[in-house]
């Protein structure tokens, strides 16, 4: 049986949906990974083949004033989850992100460069890729820019002002690729059930910029909402922000055959799937 941890989150709900029966989902408050007691208690409970943690304290300003909550979640909430699945003879599989990057590569990263974090959730989800090492049977995942339907994403927010607005100013000098949480799921299952290690990167193929991706969502829904440009530094977020922080996917592609398709297609995907559901 593969646990997702953090089951209820944007990520792991889709990952429970493609994993059917082969799942079982586990969140606050059946298990608090802060907790080395609650984590043991529900693993050996539970006895999972593969945990694949998808909890994590994904509010990037808010680390910056909650360091604390930052280290315990996304650091030694890994280091437990590491430690007991070792006990157990479980894989563990970590998601984890581009901000552990600076972004100045100027290239897509590969998954050996020098990671660089710019700011406390980086560093947070950092000390989690190292910790997750304890388990020698572990993949690190990193990804970028997620959207998916359950939980607040850039998609859901652009259609919510695009609906208050006519006009919205978003930056255009952060490129990424923004990346549907159903791929990133079947990227991670991909993995796993290739029986891979180690770190890998996991994004929808391309790359466009906050901007860019805004005016594709008010394109595909016919929105006539004007997107104009500004600077990261004129919107002074608490949280620095890596500028070109697109992932490199050939090592999953190569290890699994699982070969993510085109942002813009993805979304297109996701919008139309999302009007069913609405
Ligand atoms: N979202 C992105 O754009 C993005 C980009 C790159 C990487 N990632 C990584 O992708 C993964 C999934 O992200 P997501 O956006 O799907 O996250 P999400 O929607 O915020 O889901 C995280 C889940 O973890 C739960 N959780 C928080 N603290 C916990 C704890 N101490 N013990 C157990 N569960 C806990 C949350 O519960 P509550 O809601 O009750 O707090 C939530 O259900 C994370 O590792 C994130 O760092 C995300």
């Amino acid at each position: 049986m593969i646990l997702v941890v953090g089951g209820k989150g944007m990520l792991g709900s889709d990952l429970l949906t493609l994993l059917g029966q082969r799942g079982r989902g586990v969140d606050l408050p059946e298990i608090d990974i802060t907790d080395m007691a609650s984590v043991q208690r529900v693993l050996t409970a539970l006895k999972p083949s593969v945990v694949v943690n998808c909890a994590a304290y994904t509010d990037v300003d808010g680390c910056e004033t909650n360091h604390d909550l930052a280290m315990q979640v996304n650091g030694e909430g890994v280091a437990f989850l590491a430690m007991v699945t070792r006990e157990i003879g479980a894989k563990l599989v970590q998601v984890s992100t581009d901000y552990v990057f600076d972004g100045g590569k100027g290239s897509p990263y590969q998954e050996d460069d020098l990671p660089r974090p710019l700011n406390v959730y980086g560093e947070s989800k950092l000390a989690g890729e190292l910790n997750v090492q304890v388990n020698p049977d572990h993949v690190v995942v990193r990804t970028q820019w997620l959207y998916g339907l359950h939980g607040k994403n850039f998609v859901e927010t652009m259609l919510r002002l695009g609906q208050e607005k006519d006009r919205l100013t978003v930056v255009d000098d952060q490129i990424g690729a923004p990346t549907w949480t159903m791929d990133l799921a079947k990227g991670i299952i991909a993995l796993i059930d290739a029986g891979c290690r180690g770190t890998y990167h996991v994004a929808d193929s391309g790359s466009t910029s906050w901007n860019g991706f805004a005016r594709a969502i008010f394109a595909e829904t016919g929105m006539a909402t004007q997107v104009e440009p500004m600077t990261t530094a004129q919107l002074n977020r608490p949280a620095l922000r890596p500028l070109h922080s697109t992932l490199d996917c050939a090592r999953l592609t190569a290890d699994t055959g699982y070969r993510p398709q085109p942002w813009r297609e993805a979304l297109r995907q996701y919008l139309v799937l999302r009007a069913k559901e609405v």
